[in-house]
């Protein structure tokens, strides 16, 4: 494969298990566009360098991961405002005069998948978001957003969750305890898991949904494996459920249209070739 077939990347450190390939190279392919999605590992000290190089290169531009979304923000020309709020990068955007501007659309992804999948997800009440890292910022963000009456944010580290709501503010943020998480579930209409736990290799999320209401809606953005513990906790109460697979592919469909002008489709072909990606 010469460097001129790539048209966009993925790039972090360590990288090597990314579906972000399988997903565009799906829509590459079904949308008739020329040219490969692949993943370049690029080392923290070389990031400058690579940003550099790219610039003069035909591609459409790149998905960020870990460790880099947050160490690229100096290296670019713009960047959106919803990125520069979270801040945070997970998609460049790269014009034929070498312009790069920084997106986010994690919060975007999240969004998209809930409102495909449950359109009348209750936004009557409180939502409850448990963690602090940048997939809860992005949760947090976009909720604040909407009409929720408050967005609840617990964490272990409580401080974490704090620095969220006060960085975000406008009033509906509200930081609870992580040991009353169980209690603060009762009262909301939509949890968001974006912890690490239930994770592969990681302990399960500890929490009780005894008392929720049953429209609530239990979001976890985990999806190795595609149902955790508290999924299946959640599901047995009889909540409404939804995995993380949703959001990796929406994210993935607002960086397509960013570089290519097209909302690609997330079709049966696609989900099948992830869940055997998975299995
Ligand atoms: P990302 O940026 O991908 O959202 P992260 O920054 O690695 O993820 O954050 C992982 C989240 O999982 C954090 O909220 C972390 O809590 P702390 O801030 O207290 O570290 C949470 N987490 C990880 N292991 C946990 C555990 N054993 N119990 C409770 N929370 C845990």
């Amino acid at each position: 494969m010469q460097p001129s077939d790539h048209i966009a990347h993925v790039i972090g450190h360590p990288i090597s298990q990314s579906l972000s390939p399988l997903i565009h190279n799906h829509w590459l392919k079904k949308y008739g566009i020329e040219g490969t999605y692949s993943i370049v590992d690029i080392a923290p000290d070389d990031l400058g360098t690579w940003v550099h190089q790219v610039r003069k290169s035909p591609i459409k531009g790149w998905n960020i991961t870990i460790p880099h979304k947050t160490g690229i923000l100096p290296l670019l020309d713009k960047v959106a405002p919803l990125a520069r709020q979270m801040g945070a990068v997970n998609t460049v955007s790269k014009t034929s005069d070498g312009t790069l501007t920084g997106f986010n659309t994690d919060g975007v992804g999240l969004m998209t998948h809930l409102r495909k999948s449950i359109p009348d997800w209750p936004q009557d009440r409180p939502a409850l978001i448990l963690g602090a890292g940048g997939a809860a910022r992005a949760a947090a963000l976009m909720l604040a957003n909407e009409s929720v009456p408050m967005v609840m944010i617990s964490n272990r580290t409580r401080e974490k969750a704090e620095t969220i709501a006060a960085d975000l503010g406008r009033g509906r943020l509200v930081v609870v305890d992580w040991e009353e998480r169980s209690v603060s579930a009762r009262a909301a209409g939509l949890i968001i898991n974006t912890t690490s736990l239930g994770m592969v290799g990681q302990h399960p999320l500890d929490i009780e949904f005894a008392g929720c209401a049953r429209d609530t809606v239990y979001y976890d953005i985990v999806y190795k494996p595609l149902e955790t513990t508290a999924m299946k906790a959640a599901h047995a109460q009889g909540l409404r459920v939804l995995d993380g697979l949703g959001m990796l592919v929406y994210q993935a469909a607002a960086a397509f249209k960013i570089w290519f002008d097209i909302e690609p489709d997330y079709d049966d072909a696609l989900h099948q070739k992830l869940l055997d990606a998975l299995s």
